[in-house]
């Protein structure tokens, strides 16, 4: 496929930057998307540009349908229609057994990481042609539950998995595929947002591997189902746990 337009949501740090920067490398025109921090979405594009790729930075928190629309609306008019998403966007808040969680923390985890998602989908399908791919970033936890940490973000990665196989099998004829990605323990700063920085140390005696994973390693398998060398992949996600 020419030119390739490719927008990864949450993309100013953690797997999202990984993930621009490995697919900028690939060739594709990259929006770097990110909630607050300007300052390391920037750093971003100019790491990209720096290695001759093309990037751009937008700010736009992904659960809002407006911002969503605004967002899709600079690509359009930035890169060019959009041929690949990578919905990566994902919270976590301080680590809480199910009996102390409030609706207001289970609502803003479900919007967050599910309702983005599903706009941030219907968006790009909108505008995608045969060709196009879509990869959900899920999470170990789909599979595990997260218990006394966060079931409610463990939740919310099984809504994302549910998404991908449903979405996957109304697009395909279209030629659109969706896929899935679920990391393990990846060492982002994720975890001090869940109260615990030191989290990945503490679990890799537990991961098969015995170590925490890197963003480069998810960026990798993202790529991968993003590719054409995926051209018969689509309804799957991909576990990258270390084995766990
Ligand atoms: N790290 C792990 O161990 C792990 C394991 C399994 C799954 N995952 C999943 O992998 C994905 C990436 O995780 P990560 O560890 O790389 O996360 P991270 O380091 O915490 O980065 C999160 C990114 O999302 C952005 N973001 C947050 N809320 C947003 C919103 N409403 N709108 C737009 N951008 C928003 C942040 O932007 P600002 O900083 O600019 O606000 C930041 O760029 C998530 O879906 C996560 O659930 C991670």
């Amino acid at each position: 496929m020419q030119n390739k337009i490719a927008l990864v949501t949450g993309a100013s740090r953690g797997i999202g930057a990984a993930t621009g920067k490995l697919l900028a490398t690939q060739g594709y025109a990259v929006c770097v998307n990110y909630q607050y921090n300007k300052t390391a979405a920037d750093e971003v594009v100019q790491h990209i540009k720096a290695h001759g790729g093309q990037a751009i930075a937008y700010q736009a928190d992904v659960s809002c349908e407006s911002q969503v629309i605004d967002l899709f609306n600079f690509v359009d008019t930035e890169l060019g229609t959009i041929t690949h998403l990578v919905n990566n966007v994902g919270i976590l808040l301080p680590q809480s057994k199910l009996i102390d969680m409030d609706a207001q923390r289970i609502n803003l985890i479900l919007t967050t990481n599910v309702t983005s998602y599903f706009i941030c989908c219907r968006a790009a399908i909108k505008r995608m042609q045969s060709g196009s791919a879509i990869v959900n970033v899920s999470s170990g936890a789909a599979r595990s539950g997260s218990p006394n940490e966060y079931i409610d973000y463990a939740a919310s990665k099984g809504a994302v998995d549910t998404l991908t196989k449903g979405l996957s099998l109304e697009v395909a004829a279209q030629g659109i595929r969706v896929n899935g990605v679920r990391p393990g323990f990846i060492h982002t700063d994720i975890h001090a947002d869940g109260g615990e920085p030191g989290r990945i140390a503490r679990l890799s005696p537990q991961v098969p591997m015995q170590r925490g994973g890197k963003p480069e390693e998810v960026a990798e398998a993202i790529a991968w189902l993003l590719s054409d060398a995926a051209s018969y992949v689509t309804g799957s996600t991909i576990d990258v746990t270390g084995g766990k």
